[in-house]
């Protein structure tokens, strides 16, 4: 099976627990890190703005409330995460204007410049072929618009070795209790451990055509904002 057949597959299979999950696992920061991210996009004052990866929505329902006149659309190659995002903004007052609609990052249905921001939350780690993601998001964007990237990232060296027992250890323990599926956290704390350090990404950026990449490292650098033009 494709890699991406895969990861879309693991997806499906956690959908309904995956909220609960992000939460616990993440001690409750991954409420901050998606703050953080939006700040930085509502400091730009995108009208189209693309969440890419959108899961079950918690990127695109802070951007709508923090940006409510922009025309926020979600993303995701996983019909189940979908269908959880679109229960959710049936709950939260003014998310019902977001659009989420199926879309993978290697091929977007979206038009070239066609979007003034794009947001990807732990998306950009899963992609089969990064370079050819972090192209298809730059030939959506207008020029002089802007990516932003949160994602995990190699923390701080003195952190290290905490958090890799976590990731080992406590992480898949938690993961089974909640979600039952053990191998899907593992492929988590895998796909972190090998994920690239925020300069090497910032390259990357580089390389598929960006300018004025940034890295902004969170909570010791667990996760990283990276924000990149066209
Ligand atoms: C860890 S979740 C993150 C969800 C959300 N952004 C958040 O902040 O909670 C990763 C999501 O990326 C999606 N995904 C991974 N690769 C993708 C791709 N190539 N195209 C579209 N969605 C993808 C998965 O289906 C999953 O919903």
């Amino acid at each position: 099976m494709p890699e991406g057949a895969k990861v879309q597959k693991m997806f499906a299979g956690i959908a309904k627990r995956y909220d609960l999950a992000n939460l616990l696992l993440s001690g409750g920061c991954s409420f901050y890190w998606t703050r953080r991210l939006v700040a930085q996009v509502k400091r730009f004052a995108p009208k189209e703005i693309a969440d890419l990866a959108t899961g079950s929505g918690d990127v695109a329902f802070e951007l709508k409330r923090r940006l409510p006149d922009a025309c926020v659309r979600g993303f995701d190659f996983c019909e189940e995460m979908l269908a959880v995002a679109r229960e959710r903004a049936e709950k939260i007052p003014g998310a019902d204007a977001i659009e989420f609609a199926f879309g993978d990052c290697m091929a977007l249905p979206l038009a070239e410049d066609s979007v003034d921001a794009v947001t990807i939350a732990y998306g950009v780690r899963n992609f089969e072929n990064r370079p050819r993601g972090l192209r298809e998001i730059r030939r959506v964007l207008k020029t002089g618009g802007k990516v932003f990237v949160l994602e995990f990232t190699q923390p701080a060296a003195w952190f290290r070795p905490i958090y890799f027992l976590y990731l080992k250890f406590l992480l898949p323990l938690v993961a089974r209790v909640v979600t039952g599926d053990k191998k899907a956290y593992d492929y988590l704390a895998g796909s972190i451990e090998a994920f690239p350090p925020k300069e090497r990404l910032a390259a990357e950026l580089r390389d598929a055509g960006f300018s004025s990449v940034r890295a902004i490292g969170l909570t010791a650098s667990i996760v990283a904002i990276h924000v990149a033009e066209k």
